[in-house]
């Protein structure tokens, strides 16, 4: 598993990928409008996620299996001062999941968090129902916070989420050797 910076030439992979997860991805995601799902709508995601990483307030990965994009990792939000924190957020295609790919991309953003962006900690919130997302958190050492109610409005919902984090200083699960 390997993360690359997502570029604009990433569009057509993406919508690809997005298109044929359907229904998979749309119930952990916030509704989008229906332009979202084009090669245009992709490209103007990713000309903010460019703008993003140039302001140093977001960083998106692609997750590569073999040459090929297999889902879409996310340093996001991210405040620097008393703070210095980034919201996490993933997905895998919905015909690549269980096979250990978000676990280990997570442990990797993590350690791209705490080693060359400098910051402190980072912090995912899961839907209560999302079993393979608890379940990636848990296994790439983060903590249960507690649950926020109403927390996103995901697929036209707002929705309880558990907070998960973790800080630099706690012991972290090694990446899977390459
Ligand atoms: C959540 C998601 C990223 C997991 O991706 P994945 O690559 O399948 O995850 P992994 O293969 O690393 O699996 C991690 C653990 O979850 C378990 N798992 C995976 N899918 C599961 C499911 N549907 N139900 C229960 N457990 C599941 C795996 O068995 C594994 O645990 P184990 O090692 O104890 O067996 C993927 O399901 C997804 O993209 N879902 C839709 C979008 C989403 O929910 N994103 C996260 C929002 S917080």
């Amino acid at each position: 598993v390997r993360l690359v910076a997502l570029t604009l030439a990433d569009a057509p992979a993406l919508l690809d990928l997005r298109v044929r997860s359907g229904h998979f991805l749309r119930r952990r995601e916030p509704l989008r409008r229906s332009d979202y799902f084009t090669l245009a709508g992709q490209e103007e995601e990713l000309r903010d996620v460019a703008s993003q990483r140039a302001g140093g307030r977001g960083y998106a990965f692609a997750i590569v299996v073999e040459d090929r994009m297999v889902g879409r990792i996310a340093l996001s939000n991210i405040i620097r001062g008393a703070f210095h924190n980034a919201y996490l957020g993933y997905w895998v295609g919905a015909e690549h999941v269980r096979r250990g790919y978000a676990t280990e991309a997570v442990r990797m953003a993590v350690e791209h968090a705490f080693g060359p962006l400098g910051l402190h900690r980072v912090q995912a919130a899961v839907m209560l129902d999302n079993e393979a997302s608890l379940r990636v958190l848990d296994k790439a050492g983060f903590r249960r916070e507690g649950v926020a109610l109403r927390y996103l409005r995901i697929d036209g919902h707002w929705a309880d989420h558990v907070l998960f984090a973790i800080t630099a200083d706690e012991p972290r699960p090694a990446l899977a050797r390459r």
